[in-house]
């Protein structure tokens, strides 16, 4: 071979051996047998050759290209093992290190206190009803037997709203969850069995009373619906709510316009160690009673034909006294600290009977 083919072949195997990129490896490709590569412009140079010279010549640049070409494709395959090995080794995956923890989401405890409430009634065979927070004051106190000037409405720190163009009578940010009862006898035929959980505002702001707080009403229509179905029905919602089979439960008669008779309940508790179930104390929880005839035939249904009975609940005031909270307010305080003490995993069930 002609000692100029010679010293390309070595040139370009020893660059060959000093490329260690895909890049450095590809100059030189490009330079050898691209179109201004070196062995290229050999082969265009043959035309200058005699005759005899070229054929010769001719056979040996034909060799040494398939030489090279060879020996390139090679060095290509084994720097891309190489670019591939590096690039295992780094990126192991070193699995004794910590998983990165995502943040988890918890339930509000007045969520969860309402998905428990609603589960209990819920296996007792009521009815999920909504009603409006603003509300018109004949469903919030006037159907409900609470006329205009009755003290009972001023009893009630009412919010009112601005007067609508037109609007005789003002609108309320409705004060008690009450309302849904009528709004569910003018729309329901019944047999009616509802629980309506829902905000409601009252113009009080200290420790146990917040200008917005939840409540639950709870109505039941049917034919010879009497004072024991009551009594038997919300028994074992607190028993099951505060998962005491044994809970003392007092019924104690009380008033309310939209209930006659009417009551308020209380279960047994501790006052010195705040422990419910035990001790001689008694605390009010539910306010309750059979729907006063008026409100029956204000909302449509004949007092003679129809009985049931209606309760209310403070949710605060339940979630509060099952998990210990202290101050009302911290519900809306929106401190992550207090919620992830007091939140709830979205994967833990909300209680109903265990234990019953
Ligand atoms: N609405 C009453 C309250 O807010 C509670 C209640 C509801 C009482 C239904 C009797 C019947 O205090």
């Amino acid at each position: 071979m002609a000692n100029d083919l010679e010293n390309l072949k070595n040139d370009t195997i020893a660059a060959l051996q000093r490329a260690s990129t895909h890049s450095e490896w590809d100059a030189v490709r490009v330079g050898t047998l691209g179109r201004s590569g070196t062995l290229t412009g050999l082969l265009r140079q043959l035309g200058s050759f005699s005759h005899e010279e070229r054929k010769e010549r001719g056979q040996a640049l034909n060799r040494l290209r398939d030489e090279l070409t060879h020996l390139i494709e090679q060095r290509g395959r084994e720097i891309e093992a190489l670019a591939l090995q590096q690039r295992l080794a780094e990126e192991t995956v070193d699995i004794t290190q910590p998983t990165p923890t995502a943040p988890v989401g918890l339930i509000h405890p007045i969520s969860r206190t309402i998905e428990e409430i609603t589960t209990i009634f819920g296996a007792m065979g009521f009815h999920l009803a909504e009603g409006p927070d603003v509300e018109s004051q004949w469903h919030n106190f006037s159907a409900l037997n609470t006329p205009k000037h009755h003290p009972a409405r001023t009893e009630q720190d009412t919010f009112y709203l601005p007067a609508l163009e037109g609007e005789e009578e003002l609108r309320v940010l409705r004060t008690q969850t009450s309302g849904v009862q009528v709004r569910t006898m003018l729309q329901e035929k019944p047999p009616i069995r509802i629980i309506a959980p829902g905000r409601t505002y009252r113009a009080d702001h200290d420790a146990t009373h917040s200008p917005m707080f939840h409540q639950c009403e709870g109505l039941v229509i049917e034919k010879g619906i009497t004072l024991g179905h009551l009594k038997g029905c919300l028994t074992e919602f607190l028993r099951a709510f505060f998962n005491q089979p044994d809970l003392p439960v007092r019924f104690r008669a009380s008033y309310f316009p939209f209930t006659e008779p009417s009551m308020e309940i209380d279960i047994g508790w501790s006052r010195e160690t705040g422990a419910i179930g035990a001790g001689a104390d008694w605390l009010e929880v539910l306010g309750a009673g059979m729907v006063h005839a008026r409100v029956l035939s204000n909302c449509g249904l004949d007092p003679a034909e129809w009985q049931g009975f209606a309760f209310g609940m403070g949710i605060e005031r339940l979630a509060m006294l099952k998990n210990g909270i202290a101050d009302l307010r911290s519900f809306y305080e929106s401190d992550l600290r207090w919620l992830r003490h007091y939140g709830f995993s979205a994967l833990s069930p909300a209680t109903l009977t265990e234990g019953l």
